[in-house]
């Protein structure tokens, strides 16, 4: 889909589109130009209003015919909360709206720019939002694409210039989001390890980026037990993957981002139940936001240095798998009892956090679908932050809301510590009956040097959806790509 910026012709008569999207708030129409096509329309528009056909709550839609072209009245909700969410779901729905009505050209009508927006932030916004909405996953289906036909939405508005450059923006970090969400949404069996790294080493041909990709023998050679124990038991190998995104002057900060990578988590030996396991591709959404994020930042070029960094595998049972009440030593020395093989995201993200620590990083970032417990407290929509530097949780958090990706605070509670020591090695892989969220966060601070500002985000909720939401459809959603991307363009 291609997005334009235009004025708003003078007339009904010309404008060429198939539909014209109007915004409605509170049973009146949002927009000044709203009212000058009411009156060339003879008052019908007011008048569909009056008989409270639409009353105006956020993604709410009506189609009017006219003489010219379909107008479709959408709903905005209280104009007062008019924000990023709503613009972003607005140009979803229109979009879903034109695809339905198998239109070519869709256009938004010119909308007031709330005080707190730029004119380009609506601009990336909506094309966030139109990109996202139109996203469907039809690899695997005969009949290809039957859905999409919108080709072009047309912005209508009198701040061109900032609206087209937000446009711009937008497009690219949908477009990774997009990424993120097709990795995930791919079988497992075809999205191995091997196939992950084939996608980093791509993305790492993209300019002002580079790549590394580890086989086994250089992941044994690094010392990376922990992350070996979990790949032992699988015929597909790992790879561990390290993209560099390098700015063109000196860079102002120094980041690591680290995702979990597991292509397919069956649970390993502490086998899951079926049920629990028909989702488990999706144990790949951190690595996956990782490289949709290297893949935007080559466009949009912050000047801050960022690693995106990967230990990816499979978790799966057989004769060579790592084996309840085994100990791996890590590449930062400590020694692992790992008395549930399902608990192995931790374990490979505590080779990749101690792999990041040594490139000096100045804040790490890790995001991770690290525990079902996260899920419980938060349900699928929220992920939970943990991390040892209250400035960057909340900046987080704030990154986060303002891309429509709900993040929460967990608190690092030092007392459950004590569960995690194990008799016979530093440290066991599992800790207390409860708070297995938190229990998760405070095992990954193990490896990580208090100096060293960090935040994990477990992201088992929301990096997956069963149902279809404002524009993201069953499946992977990509979460986390567009909280990154606003937290590497705000350094
Ligand atoms: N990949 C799972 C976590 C998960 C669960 C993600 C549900 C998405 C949805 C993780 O590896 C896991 O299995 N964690 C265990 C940890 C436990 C054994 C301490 C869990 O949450 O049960
Ligand atoms: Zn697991
Ligand atoms: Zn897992």
């Amino acid at each position: 889909m291609k997005i334009k910026v235009t004025d708003s012709p003078a007339r009904l008569s010309q404008v060429a589109t198939d539909v014209l999207a109007v915004a409605v708030a509170e049973g009146k129409l949002f927009t000044p130009r709203g009212s000058v096509l009411d009156r060339s329309l003879g008052g019908l528009l007011s008048r569909v209003l009056r008989k409270e056909e639409i009353k105006g709550k956020v993604g709410e839609t009506r189609l009017v015919d006219t003489p010219s072209c379909p107008i479709l009245l959408v709903g905005i909700g209280d104009p007062k909360k008019f924000d990023s969410e709503v613009a972003r779901k607005i140009a979803a729905r229109v979009v879903r709206t034109g695809d339905r009505l198998k239109a070519c050209h869709v256009t938004i009508e010119d909308l007031p720019i709330p005080s707190k927006m730029t004119p380009e932030q609506l601009g990336k916004n909506l094309a966030e939002g139109a990109v996202l909405g139109q996203y469907a996953f039809h690899k695997y289906k005969s009949e290809k694409n039957p859905t999409r036909t919108v080709e072009t939405l047309i912005l209508h508005s009198s701040r061109k210039a900032g609206v087209a450059k937000g446009v711009q923006t937008g497009i690219i970090v949908a477009q990774a989001t997009n990424l993120a969400r097709d990795l995930i949404n791919t079988p497992a069996t075809d999205m191995t390890p091997r196939r992950m790294a084939e996608e980093a080493r791509r993305i790492g041909r993209l300019p002002r980026l580079s790549v590394k990709i580890y086989d086994r023998r250089q992941i044994q050679r690094m010392g990376m037990g922990c992350y070996l124990a979990v790949a032992s038991g699988s015929v597909e190998p790992p790879y561990f993957v390290h993209l560099v995104y390098r700015p063109a002057g000196k860079p102002r900060k120094k980041i690591a981002l680290v995702g979990k990578g597991v292509t397919f988590d069956s649970g390993g030996l502490s086998l899951k139940t079926a049920q629990s396991m028909e989702t488990m591709k999706d144990d790949m959404s951190g690595a996956a936001a990782m490289l949709g994020v290297m893949q935007a930042l080559s466009v949009l070029r912050p000047p801050v240095e960022v690693h995106g960094i990967s230990a990816i595998t499979e978790n799966m049972p057989s004769g060579s798998a790592d084996k309840p009440g085994d100990i791996a030593t890590s590449m930062n020395g400590k020694t692992v009892e790992i008395l549930n093989t399902d608990a192995e995201g931790r374990l490979t993200l505590a080779d990749a956090l101690a792999y990041a620590q040594k490139q000096k990083p100045d804040l790490m970032i890790d995001v991770a679908t690290l525990t079902g417990a996260c899920v419980i407290a938060l349900g699928e929509l929220c992920s939970a932050i943990m991390g040892n530097h209250e400035k960057l949780i909340q900046t987080v958090i704030a990154c986060g809301l303002e891309a429509g990706e709900k993040i929460w605070e967990l608190p690092l509670i030092e007392e459950y510590k004590d569960d995690l020591k194990s008799p016979i090695a530093d440290l066991k892989n599992i800790g207390g009956r409860w708070g297995g969220c938190i229990n998760g966060g405070l095992f990954l601070q193990e490896f990580v040097n208090p100096k060293v500002p960090w935040a994990h985000i477990d992201i088992a909720g929301p990096s997956w959806t069963e149902k279809e939401l404002d524009y993201s459809p069953r499946g992977g959603t990509g979460f986390g790509v567009r909280t990154l991307l606003n937290f590497l363009l705000s350094l």
